[in-house]
């Protein structure tokens, strides 16, 4: 896919794109007319929507697409435009069109981000297992910016880093478990900070881990034959900038690269998707990225929390008792809520860094899954200003995430009888496993846990993401750093 974007209107395009909302044309600005005629008159012939078979129609002589960008149920404004750019790109690469003109007379530059993101997830396809494989059609979208865009250039850049991030993230989380075991991912966390400029990584293997304390990660890594690794990423734009906030912003991911559930084991069904329990770290790593290719400036760091949780004669043993960095120790009195252990030494290294906030993504609970499903993320947050910018910069990319409760009556449920703490508690599983992840936050640090078992990884098509990783949460993550590096005066 090429993005070609100018500022006046050409005839040279293969065809013409039209974006409709209820059959109204917004942008059809190069039209004679007797080409709007010949528009208005398609519209008014036809049903209530989708329009799918009115897809490319002759109008003035060219071929023209018709793209419903009407609301659907459920999605805001912005994720509409998203839907009908990637609808638009789906059918121009099936039909083949070398090159379309898209008019975006009226859109502004958050409309224009939203097309520009729509169109390239139709670029996105997972066959590296394939014994075939196929190039997409390439497509070349000449984009006429109306004057409402002010910076498409800049605009063009930030969406193509971005995808470039969703991308790196969807893969690692696709990619089979035997392919990707922690000292893979950490393999490949290394080129990607050798290839970022101020980028930097630290790497502590099993051996390190256990003489420093970080004894979540030797816990459930240790039954496995491939061994658990903790990394740390940083980047620091603040430095040489001139107003920058003193914030520190650290992301921690949970990357189990597979979860068999230990000796607890799991149910077969619900196995194969544990590929995807490394999307918390596959996601940091990506947005961290993302972060410092785009120069922004603000400190943030990545911590990546990488073990197998598998069944070996050496895997711990339900009932078994450790001590965590803080000091606290642990019952473990159910091997499949491991994410928790090693997300505890995550949330230690946050504060041994200075982290000023933290952010950590999980695919944690499966009680999660039950009460939001697929297109929802639920957040917990120990700050309210955090909280509410985790909520408003998922909106700004079309990202959900909804407010769920620290509720401090269930945390005696937590309490054991030999331990400090053991690694279950209420029926209420995903605000007992925050409830657990909170006895690990450092003091005075603001906190936003966002528990993404639902929406990381998806049985079927949803949006514009086929069966697998949706990327869900790297843009949320990159535009929070956006937020929090811009200083309040200025906002
Ligand atoms: N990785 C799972 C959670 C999960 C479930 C992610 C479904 C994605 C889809 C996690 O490690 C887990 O197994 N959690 C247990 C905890 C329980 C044993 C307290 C769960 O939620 O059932
Ligand atoms: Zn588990
Ligand atoms: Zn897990």
């Amino acid at each position: 896919m090429k993005f070609n974007i100018i500022a006046t209107e050409s005839q040279k395009a293969n065809a013409y794109a039209l974006f409709f909302v209820k059959k109204s044309v917004q942008f059809s600005t190069i039209l004679s007319e007797n080409g709007k005629k010949q528009v208005e008159s398609v519209l008014n012939g036809m049903k209530d929507g989708p329009f799918e078979d009115l897809e490319f129609l002759e109008i003035d002589g060219k071929p023209t697409f018709f793209v419903d960008a009407a609301k659907e149920r459920g999605l805001s404004a912005l994720d509409h435009l998203r839907m009908a750019a990637y609808r638009l790109a789906g059918r121009a690469m099936k039909k083949q069109v070398p090159s379309v003109s898209i008019f975006l007379a009226d859109a502004a530059d958050e409309q224009f981000k939203a097309i520009l993101h729509g169109l390239s997830y139709a670029d996105y396809k997972f066959d590296a297992y394939k014994s075939k494989q196929e190039k997409n059609f390439q497509v070349t979208y000449e984009i006429v910016a109306g004057e409402h865009v002010k910076d498409f250039k800049k605009i063009a850049e930030d969406v193509a880093v971005e995808q470039k991030a969703v991308t790196l993230a969807r893969n690692l989380i696709n990619t089979c478990a035997s392919d990707l075991y922690p000292a893979e991912f950490v393999q490949n966390a290394k080129t990607i900070a050798k290839y970022t400029p101020g980028l930097s990584i630290k790497v502590r293997d099993m051996k390190q881990l256990e003489k420093e304390g970080f004894m979540g990660h030797v816990t459930v890594g240790k039954g496995s034959s491939h061994e658990p690794y903790m990394i740390t990423l940083s980047y620091d734009g603040t430095k040489g900038a001139k107003r920058t906030s003193k914030d520190h912003l650290v992301f921690v991911g949970k990357g189990l690269t597979f979860d068999t559930g230990g000796l607890c084991l799991k149910p077969p069904k619900s196995m194969p998707e544990m590929i995807s329990d490394m999307s918390g770290a596959a996601t940091v790593l990506a947005a961290i990225q993302a972060i410092a290719t785009l120069k922004l400036p603000i400190h943030v760091s990545a911590v990546c929390c990488l073990a197998e949780n598998a069944i070996g004669n050496k895997s711990v043993l339900p009932g078994d008792i450790f001590k965590a960095k803080n000091g606290k120790t642990v019952m473990v009195d159910n091997t499949d809520a491991e994410g928790r252990l090693v997300l505890s030494d995550g949330l230690a290294e946050a504060g041994e860094i200075g982290a000023t906030h933290i952010v950590d993504l999980a695919t944690l609970t499966g009680a999660m899954v039950r009460a939001l499903g697929y297109a929802i993320a639920g957040f917990f947050s120990n700050d309210d200003d955090l909280g509410l910018k985790v909520i408003n910069c998922g909106e700004a990319c079309c990202e959900k995430f909804w407010s769920m409760p620290l509720e401090e009556e269930y945390a005696d449920a937590l309490k054991d009888k030999f331990a400090d703490l053991k690694n279950t508690g209420t029926d209420a599983g995903a605000i007992s496993a925050a409830l657990f992840l909170q006895e690990f936050v450092p003091e005075n640090t603001a906190w936003a846990h966002c528990d993404i078992a639902g929406t990381a990884f998806v049985s079927k098509k949803w949006k514009y993401t086929e069966y697998g990783a949706t990327g869900f949460g790297v843009q949320t993550l990159i535009e929070l750093a956006r937020e929090i590096a811009t200083p309040i005066d200025e906002a």
